[in-house]
């Protein structure tokens, strides 16, 4: 073979590498041009869950899989907790109370505490946006307000300031998640998500509604909902796979958001670079607390997961 020959052959080897390399530039282009322009699939109307453009509950298999099996997170006067629920979350903070006394407080609450928590099933004509709001640092600066402020609900955790951090924060709150220790008053016009995590806690709401008297935290005792103990295990089960000891009140929260909500925007989680849950009001107090007895890495991961999944939208601050 020549030397001529040899280079025209390298030539056309070298020319139909550049053909092939932008045909797969032209296919790429085409294939990224197609998904921009082209809306994802939507069933028709009637086979809708919401009528938001995304609605969770259209997202994927992850979200279905857990969410399915749950279809009672708030107590109710004829609610049953298993004595196996009872047993699992009776060890969480409790000193070993009996399922009768948990029987006997559930019915004092109820007796004067009839309601039975609406939970409105989806709407193909409704689409209710949420902004969860926990309280990571990674809130400080990063101007979120006027887009927490946006949602239709604005569900806020424990005792949270909002006041001289309204821009990263917002101002609105439609629901507030906590505890008897984390608690804050509400106005009149707030819904209470109320977590026990033990019988004391029961017992806190029963001497709200017997006294009537507003003694301690002002609350609207109307706008309350009491989360079922079988949640939390299932949460803990089901979601994070037995992981920590047990779910923070931010992850148990965002499950519900997910029950309560067609959309999910999820604010303020996240540990710092040392893994720290740090609060974004306060520097840090206890060095060696990092996510305590939560499995914040599991957590976060669940929230990456939905998140990725397009099940919730993430922000994570700037
Ligand atoms: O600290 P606190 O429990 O009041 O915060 C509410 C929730 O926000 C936590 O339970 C946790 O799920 C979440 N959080 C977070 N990252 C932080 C601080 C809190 O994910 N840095």
């Amino acid at each position: 073979m020549t030397w001529s020959c040899l280079r025209s052959l390298r030539f056309r080897c070298l020319t139909s590498k550049v053909g092939v390399f932008i045909l797969l530039l032209c296919v790429t282009g085409i294939c990224v041009f197609w998904r921009a322009e082209t809306p994802s699939y939507q069933p028709p109307r009637e086979e809708r869950h919401c009528a938001c453009d995304r609605c969770l509950r259209e997202n994927g298999t992850l979200f279905l899989q857990r969410f399915d099996k749950f279809d009672e997170p708030f107590l109710s006067a004829n609610h049953n907790l298993s004595e196996e629920a009872f047993n699992w979350w009776s060890r969480l903070r409790s000193n070993n109370p009996t399922f009768s006394s948990y029987i006997e407080v559930v019915k004092k609450i109820f007796q004067k505490f009839p309601k039975t928590p609406e939970l409105e099933p989806p709407s193909p004509d409704r689409c209710r946006t949420c902004a969860l709001v926990g309280n990571s640092a990674n809130l400080n600066g990063s101007h979120y307000g006027p887009l927490i402020d946006f949602q239709d609900f604005v569900i806020r955790i424990n005792n949270a300031p909002m006041k001289g951090y309204e821009k990263d924060v917002g101002t609105r709150t439609t629901h507030h998640v906590m505890y008897p220790e984390s608690s804050v008053n509400l106005d009149d016009t707030t819904h209470l998500l109320l977590f026990a995590f033990k019988m004391r806690d029961l017992v806190w709401i029963t001497k709200y509604i017997n006294s009537g008297i507003r003694r301690g935290r002002t609350f609207n005792t109307d706008l309350m909902s009491i989360v079922n103990p079988a949640f939390i295990k299932f949460v803990h089960q089901v979601w994070l796979k037995k992981k920590g000891y047990y779910p923070s009140t931010g992850f148990l929260a965002l499950i519900l958001t997910l029950h309560l909500c067609d959309e999910v925007h999820l604010f303020g989680f996240g540990a710092d670079s040392e893994g720290q849950w740090r609060h974004y009001w306060e520097e840090l107090r206890n060095k060696l607390f990092k996510t305590g007895v939560h499995a914040g890495n599991v957590e976060f991961a669940m929230i990456k997961e939905l998140s990725q999944n397009q099940i919730i939208k993430y922000y994570g601050g700037y």
